[in-house]
Formats: structure tokens, sequence, C-alpha cells
């Protein structure tokens, strides 16, 4: 097959950041995908309608003219979100979302939820307004080998969530172990996950290849090659509750290269060709349009987007580096070859 042509896809899972930075980004994102899940851990993180409402403004400013590039907006839950933010989020149309972190998590997560009791009225809140409750699902206790903590988050906080909010809608987000896997598929069907491309294509023997790589360095961290064989076969089988998120988490080199380096791994130059790489490599190309395009859309009850996109096999190499503000940007790849191209 030369080209591989599918409906325009969407990002259920994305850093866009802001400033200079999201000016970088969003290009990238924006040439790819109809739509995306922006992430709200900015400093200081999104809390309310009225700063997801002034972001969402910030990114339309900084898309490239005629795209037709939509922001789909979250909340970042903390302790003392309000009940009432919720009825705001639903009636606005731009919030479609509410994302959980633990505090202490993963980048910008400070913020986050310290107890889950804190959140229940809100969850009520949300479960009444239909509106999807989006997780980092790790526990933050340093006790717990960094490896595991998405197991034990499903073990013992999950299902809190799902057992008293039984009609929710729940994104588990980034899934990287089978046990997420496993747990997804049974579930009822209003609980989803997001899967990522560098989650598919890596296991975490990547972090180590030849020395320490801190640009394959995310949250939750790369898993064991059995795990990433189980991610692969959800992404790949059709089911509707698998659907794409890239997590592409934008950090400076200077960030990355650091004594105490960020997590998060930078895909949107070229998140659709990592997916299609990984769905080729699994002879599943054709459950890649469902996975990208259809399943997403639906879990969140929007439109299936009515564009196409085509991908065309052909060498290319991935930028050394990009620029991002004053410093730049490594790229998942870079200076490598890519088999499929974007056209
Ligand atoms: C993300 C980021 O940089 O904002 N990092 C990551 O490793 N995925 C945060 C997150 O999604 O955990
Ligand atoms: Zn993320």
């Amino acid at each position: 097959m030369q080209t591989f042509t599918l409906t325009r896809p969407d990002d259920w899972h994305l850093h866009l950041r802001d400033g200079a930075a999201l000016a970088a980004v969003l290009p990238h994102t924006a040439r790819q995908f109809a739509r995306a899940i922006v992430m709200p851990n900015l400093r200081p993180p999104v809390t309310t309608v009225e700063l997801a409402e002034a972001y969402r403004r910030r990114i339309l400013a900084a898309l490239p003219a005629n795209s037709g590039f939509e922001p789909l907006m979250t909340l970042y839950l903390t302790d003392n979100t309000a009940p009432g933010e919720i009825t705001l989020a639903q009636s606005s149309g731009r919030v479609h979302a509410v994302k959980y972190y633990p505090a202490g998590a993963t980048t910008n997560s400070d913020s986050g939820v310290t107890r889950l009791e804190r959140c229940f009225p809100v969850l009520e809140a949300m479960e009444q307004a239909d509106l999807p409750l989006l997780l980092h699902g790790e526990v933050t206790d340093p006790e717990v080998d960094v490896f595991d903590r998405e197991k034990v988050f499903i073990d013992t906080v999950l299902p809190q969530i799902t057992q008293r909010f039984a009609g929710l809608r729940v994104v588990l987000e980034h899934v990287t172990t089978r046990e997420a896997v496993q747990y997804v598929t049974a579930a009822p069907a209003n609980i989803a996950a997001t899967v990522t491309a560098h989650h598919l294509l890596m296991n975490r023997n990547a972090m180590f290849q030849g020395g320490i790589r801190a640009h394959h360095y995310c949250l939750p961290l790369l898993k064991r090659e059995a795990h990433r064989r189980a991610l692969l076969q959800a992404a790949t089988g059709g089911n509707p509750k698998f659907f794409l998120g890239s997590d592409s988490a934008p950090h400076s080199r200077r960030d990355k290269e650091a004594p105490c380096g960020h997590a998060g791994i930078y895909t949107a130059h070229a998140a659709i060709e990592f997916y299609a790489e990984a769905f080729e490599a699994a002879g599943a190309l054709d459950k890649f349009e469902a996975f990208a395009s259809f399943h997403g859309a639906d879990f969140y009850r929007l439109p299936r987007n009515s564009e196409k996109i085509t991908l065309r096999r052909e060498s290319w190499q991935v930028q050394s580096s990009l620029a991002l503000g004053d410093d730049e940007l490594v790229p998942l790849r870079a200076g490598e070859r890519l088999a499929w191209r974007l056209q």
C-alpha cells in the first residue's frame, strides 16, 4: 500500500501549553487533527470555565490562518472545585471534560486532588451533567514502585469512582499496562481509555538505550514489552473503548536534559505517522481509522469529521530539534527517518 486515506482524526489528549510554546507547537497538531482535548495543566491551572474560555481564545489566536482546528477545553479538578462550576461548564458548550490529577503525579499537578472524597460533590454534579472525567491514573504514594503506580490506581482508586458514580463517563488517559486494558475492556461502555503512540511503539528499554534517555521519559512511564503488546492489541482490536490520545507534551531541551528532567514526550510533529507505523507493524491498518477518527468522537458524543487526510509511504527525516520560544524542543525520533508522511 502506497497511500492510506482516512477521515481526519482528532487527538483526545494533548498538551498545548501557552505563550511562545503554544505558538510553536499548535501548527503541528492543527495540520493533522480536526479537534483536540486540551489538557488544563498550565501554571496556574485552568480551573474555571472563565479561564478555559480565555485559554481557548489564546489558542484560536495562535492558530495558522485558515485552520479549521477546534480546541476542546477541559477543567483542572482541585480539592476546591465547586459543583456550580460544572453547571457553568455544561452550559458553556466549550468545556468537554474535567481532568483529575492526583496531586504531585506529573508535570504541573501540584494543585491536583489530595483526597478523592473531597471531590465527591463535583463528581456527582458531573455524573448529572454527563460531563466526562479524565483520569491521570497513577497513585503518588512514594512507597509504591514507579512502574506499578497505574496498576495500584486501578486496584485502589478507580473502583471507588466507578462504583460510586456508575453513570459517570470516565476516560483512563494514556493507559500503559495490561491491567488497564483488562479493566477498561471488562468495564461498562461508559469507561474508555486513550492510548499514546509512544506507548504503542516503545517499551521501557527505550529509556536506557545506550545510556539514560531523557527524551523517552514520560508519565506514566514506558512499561515492559508484554504491556506494550497488550496496548497494541487493545488499540488495534476494533473495540470502541480505545481511542487516540497522543499526550504530546512539549518541554524545552533545558528542562528535559536537566539533573531532574521533566516528564513528557513530544510527538505532535508526526503523531498520525507514529500511530500509522504502530498499526502497520501490527498488521492492523484496517482498524486504524476507527481508532483515530471514530471511537473518540463517538465517546464524547461529537459528530465524526467529514474531511479526509492521506498518508503516503515516503521516507522523511524528522528535524533534530524544533524552536520553542527562547529554547528548543527535541521531538520523538529526532534526526531519524519515518516511513509514512502526511500529505
Ligand atoms: C505531561 C506534561 O508534560 O504536561 N507529561 C507526561 O509525561 N505525560 C503530563 C501528563 O500527562 O502526565
Ligand atoms: Zn498528558
